[in-house]
């Protein structure tokens, strides 16, 4: 597995293998890798020939008072675990590099970056948005993963790539849990052993929530939300942020059950923020 740190040597050999005639899979992460991310890897590698991840915490998605400095890092243990894994480059850029001082251009997605997270994390998807479009244009994928634990940034990027004319397919890949369903998450180790054993009861919400949605127990969407706040509500460890039901493809409001839906929340167990996502498959009257 090689690893590449300059923009330009990234530059030179994805032009390299794509003259080559090879298909290019790219996992854009910020490290600290758990099977979540692997399963982007393997995902990757069903759809191109050479697989490159990047690890790159990336500063402008992070709030002033958000968690930049101390997002856990373990560049060694990441790339062990990506070599294993089958992953042919990693690219590793240096902030330096990725924003220079003179830095000034960001990408916006208007509207699909304002509800959901977008209300408690201004600037968050703008960062996203920009740092996966440099990454596009330094790595040139024809194909790039992403993880549908994040639904909103998921969307968010196909929705850039379509309105900016990006030649790359956006692949989702199902959100990958715990045992107990707990979503992984790098931020997961933040959690006490106490918070860790709160955290199962909020994936436990969603999924419980969404089960009675499937078998008909739910005569609007405003019953569900109000089943998945009750829940949590016995649970003096979690503090929810929101929990909202939205329609699936563009994240506007829904009133009934004829479109796909997300069920999405933000929740705080302690300090720490845990995001987690069910779909709701329409039912037609
Ligand atoms: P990060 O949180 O490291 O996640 C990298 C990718 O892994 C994202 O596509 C995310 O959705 C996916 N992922 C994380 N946990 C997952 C899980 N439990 N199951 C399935 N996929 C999972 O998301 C980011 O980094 C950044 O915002 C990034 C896109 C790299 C831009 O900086």
């Amino acid at each position: 597995m090689k690893i590449i740190k300059s923009i330009s040597d990234m530059q030179e050999m994805s032009n390299r293998l794509k003259r080559a005639g090879k298909r290019i899979s790219f996992v854009p992460t910020m490290g600290f890798l758990h099977e979540g991310h692997l399963r982007l890897v393997d995902v990757a590698k069903r759809y191109g020939d050479v697989v490159i991840v990047s690890i790159f915490v990336n500063p402008t998605q992070f709030g002033p008072k958000e968690d930049l400095s101390r997002y856990p890092r373990d560049v060694r243990g990441d790339c062990s675990k990506l070599s294993k894994r089958g992953a042919d480059i990693v690219f590793l850029p240096f902030s330096k590099d990725i924003y220079a001082e003179d830095f000034q251009t960001f990408v916006e997605v208007n509207e699909l970056q304002k509800p959901l997270c977008g209300k408690y994390r201004p600037n968050h998807f703008r960062g996203v948005a920009t740092i996966v479009a440099k990454l596009f244009n330094i790595v040139m994928p024809d194909y790039a993963i992403f993880g549908k634990k994040d639904y909103q940034q998921f969307i968010l990027i196909k929705q850039m790539v379509k309105d900016l004319n990006f030649p790359v397919k956006i692949i989702g890949v199902e959100t990958v849990r715990e045992r107990d369903r707990l979503a992984m998450s790098s931020r997961n180790t933040y959690l006490s052993v106490e918070e860790r054993e709160t955290a199962r009861h909020f994936a436990e919400s969603l999924y419980l929530a969404s089960k009675m949605y499937r078998d008909g127990q739910f005569r609007n969407p405003s019953g569900i939300i109000k089943y998945v706040k009750g829940y949590l509500s016995q649970f003096k460890e979690i503090r929810v942020q929101y929990v909202e039901i939205l329609d699936a493809r563009n994240l506007t409001e829904v009133k009934d059950f004829t479109q796909d839906m997300v069920l999405a929340s933000a929740v705080f167990v302690g300090k720490t923020r845990l995001i987690d996502n069910r779909i709701l498959k329409k039912k037609c009257r």
